[in-house]
């Protein structure tokens, strides 16, 4: 399984792709081929039509299957065919970019440009240095690595322990039952999603509630669920008057499927809980919606508690192969379960891209490599849409630290573009938007 380490010869050639913008770059790289301009020829060229085209998906790909370095390039910001696809692009190569350094990645080897079609020049100089400096970084075998660390599979016993422990049920609230009973009877909903107590399982887990009766095995919430997971596109199309029991990240998770227009805050009753689960009032989504960031303390990233703020910071303090050998040992345990995928209230694409087999960007195999992929691509798809509810590391058999990933992405959004999620339905959301003063200073 060492075959990547013929790469490091002496003779080493460093392997380059570049994912460039039709219009500018590569007309650029053209003109810099019709100047007769000389450059190295270790950069492979693929030519996408904008810069907001190229995909996470297209860097790891090139990484995953033997690129040393990865350039990625479109047209300077204004100059955009498309008007705003690079501005978009820009947004999440920050996003990115933070998520890789958290784990580990040696950042020097993904460089990002703005070369117009004029700067011929621009592009044999930034090809040239680029080269220079993987040639001398050397080979890029980190990821390769992964493939040999399938030894332990298994999270350590008491991790998995922990998560198989049960838990018994706590009644609902009095305060709680009368109002949803109250609700149900006024036929101010026709459905209503809380947690349900099964105490042949010993567990309590989220549910849709579909009568008054049935309201006898409401149970109080438990730590570490969400029960917004259940929101489903049939139910939110097909139904007209819901109701959820919300604790504040379960009304932050349902101002995120607002802003993605996956719901109508006018379709939603909304029974309040505090943190606790204590009851507080009812309302509609649109009533009560606009008030989740001051249910968090202040100077919180909305959802992601003190604790793992400082557990992250402490993390980025250390040497960047600390970190990646940390992930390495970490993400060796997981299953490809997709537990994770399953708790999460956000993650409500109708097909995973995960399950996509045509075509098949995503290695799905529980190995190093594609478990690392997976780190990577799940929490991405969340940059500036996960509200920090933890469901996902509750629900991973792995015991795996995905909250300090989420919390990274969270950060940046807050550092970079004064963002948090969950907290204002009315916005576009991060991803979705771009301001033409986002920040830019990794861009040569
Ligand atoms: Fe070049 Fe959009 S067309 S970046």
């Amino acid at each position: 399984m060492d075959w990547y380490k013929d790469m490091a010869e002496e003779n080493f050639q460093p392997k380059i792709v570049a994912f460039v913008c039709r219009w500018c770059t590569y007309t650029g790289a053209d003109l810099a081929g019709m100047s007769r301009l000389q450059y190295p020829p270790n950069t492979k060229v693929i030519m996408l039509p904008c810069s907001g085209r190229i995909d996470i998906n297209f860097v790891l790909r090139a990484f995953m299957q033997g690129a040393d370095g990865v350039l990625v390039s479109g047209c300077h910001p204004g100059d955009c065919h498309y008007n705003e696809g690079n501005y978009r692009a820009r947004r999440r190569w920050t996003l990115l970019r933070d998520l890789l350094d958290t784990l580990g990645f040696d950042l020097r080897r993904l460089k990002l440009a703005w070369i117009s079609a004029a700067e011929g020049n621009k592009w044999a100089q930034t090809v040239t240095d680029f080269t220079k400096e993987i040639t001398e970084l050397g080979p890029y075998t980190e990821l390769h690595e992964l493939c040999d660390c399938v030894e332990s599979p298994l999270a350590p016993e008491a991790a998995i322990a922990a998560k198989m422990a049960f838990t018994e049920a706590k009644p609902a609230e009095d305060a709680l039952l009368k109002t949803v009973q109250q609700a149900f009877s006024e036929e101010k909903v026709a459905k209503v999603l809380g947690w349900r107590s099964r105490p042949t399982l010993k567990r309590t887990s989220p549910d849709w509630f579909e009568s008054a009766e049935e309201l006898k095995d409401l149970a109080a919430p438990p730590a570490g669920v969400n029960v917004v997971r259940l929101c489903d596109e049939p139910v939110l199309a097909n139904e007209p008057k819901l109701g959820v029991i919300a604790r504040p990240r379960e009304l932050a998770s349902l101002n995120v499927l607002t802003q993605e227009h996956a719901l109508n805050p006018e379709q939603v009753t909304v029974f309040e809980l505090d943190a606790d689960g204590k009851y507080l009032r009812t309302g509609t989504l649109r009533e009560l919606s606009g008030e989740v960031a001051q249910k968090f303390p202040e100077g919180q990233v909305v959802g992601h508690s003190a604790e793992t703020m400082q557990k992250l910071a402490e993390f980025m303090q250390k040497p960047r192969a600390e970190r990646f050998a940390f992930w390495k040992e970490v993400s060796q345990h997981c299953l490809h379960c997709y537990a994770c995928r399953q708790a999460c209230p956000i993650c409500h694409c109708k097909k995973c891209y995960v399950d996509k087999n045509q075509p098949q960007w995503f290695p799905t195999a529980a190995d190093g490599m594609g478990n690392f992929s997976w780190l990577i691509v799940r929490a991405f798809h969340l940059a500036g849409r996960c509200i920090g509810c933890g469901a996902c590391q509750t629900a991973c058999p792995a015991d795996i630290p995905l909250n300090m990933l989420n919390a990274t992405l969270a950060k940046s959004a807050l550092d970079n573009f004064s963002y948090q999620a969950g907290v204002n339905p009315e916005v576009p959301p991060l991803q979705a938007d771009f301001s033409q003063k986002d920040q830019e200073t990794f861009i040569i």
